[in-house]
């Protein structure tokens, strides 16, 4: 394979890296309008610990799978050179009003248009400028590299779970395989983000103080213990038993999994036959996040 700007090309990391709006509005970064006094620390620690393993992989560009850009109509890649503008979360705009400024590295964006359609899938290239970008995508792109000094790919969600409660993960094998090809067509050096939580059921009330940890908890037993026993399969290895472990536990807790994220990350891998390293987990208004390390 051809060598990108940083040497040998291929995926070098894929990381689970969660959005939740309330881990950026906690670090207080220039880039967002709330402010905050902290809070949900033990993520963010391990958020810290992803971005020193992220830089010494150095790769030449993040590809991100997220489940808030959904698209009804096949897997879009967006191939807009330099994004900017305000990404807002809907449901927490008081914590979340992002302004973002960054470049895609559209060679490579493009490549995975064209091999997912190669594979059979419906793709499309957008390139309307102005586009928002959805919270997902900006909040695990900050979390991972808060300097915003890699380029980006940025890819949509078309498992439409929230459509269709058993929304087949097969495709997104599909587009993980379709994503290897690009990247090594590319001799691009990658890292991967899955922009997903895991149990997904959650407070539908705040505290006063956002960021008030005194109630901050999982939602309960069953969904902290599916979480559990989805993290120890990880960090037992392999990959390949998450085939089977995912779906059951999306089926146990919600898992944002569903949206399928995780699963093309891991299909882009190749489901190495390699444990995952668990680097944080903690819940974010009741809802489970990990932060987990594959490298290949
Ligand atoms: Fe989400």
């Amino acid at each position: 394979m051809p060598a990108g700007p940083s040497g040998g090309g291929g995926i070098v990391a894929g990381y689970l890296a969660p959005h939740p709006p309330h881990l950026v509005y906690a670090e207080n970064p220039p880039q967002n309008e709330p402010r905050s006094t902290g809070g949900w620390e033990v993520l963010r620690w391990g958020y810290e610990e992803l971005r020193r393993r992220l830089k010494a992989h150095r790769p030449d560009v993040l590809v991100v799978h997220a489940p808030h850009w959904i698209t009804m109509v096949g897997h879009h890649v967006n191939c807009v050179p330099n994004p900017r503008g305000v990404s807002v979360e809907p449901i927490f705009p008081h914590l979340f009003r992002y302004h973002y400024d960054f470049r895609t590295d559209v060679d490579l964006a493009e490549a995975i248009v064209d091999e997912g359609a190669r594979a059979g899938l419906v793709t499309s290239a957008l390139r309307e400028e102005g586009v928002r970008v959805d919270y997902a995508t900006i909040g695990a792109l900050h979390l991972a590299n808060p300097d915003w000094d890699l380029p980006v790919v940025s890819l949509s969600a078309n498992n439409n779970p929230y459509y269709y409660s058993d929304a087949s993960l097969a495709e997104m094998e599909t587009l993980g395989a379709a994503t290897r090809r690009a990247i090594e067509r590319t001799g691009r050096r990658a890292v991967l983000l899955a922009s997903n939580s895991l149990s997904h059921l959650h407070w539908d009330t705040e505290p006063e103080l956002p960021e008030d940890m005194g109630v901050e908890r999982p939602f309960d037993h069953a969904q902290y213990a599916g979480d559990m026993a989805l993290l120890q399969t990880i960090r037992e290895g392999p990959t390949s038993r998450l085939k089977e472990a995912v779906p059951a536990h999306i089926e146990a807790t919600s898992s944002e999994t569903k949206a399928g994220s995780l699963t093309w990350l891991l299909a882009a891998m190749g489901w190495p036959a390699i444990a995952g390293d668990v680097l944080a987990y903690g819940t974010v208004i009741a809802t489970g996040n990990a932060v987990v390390e594959w490298v290949p």
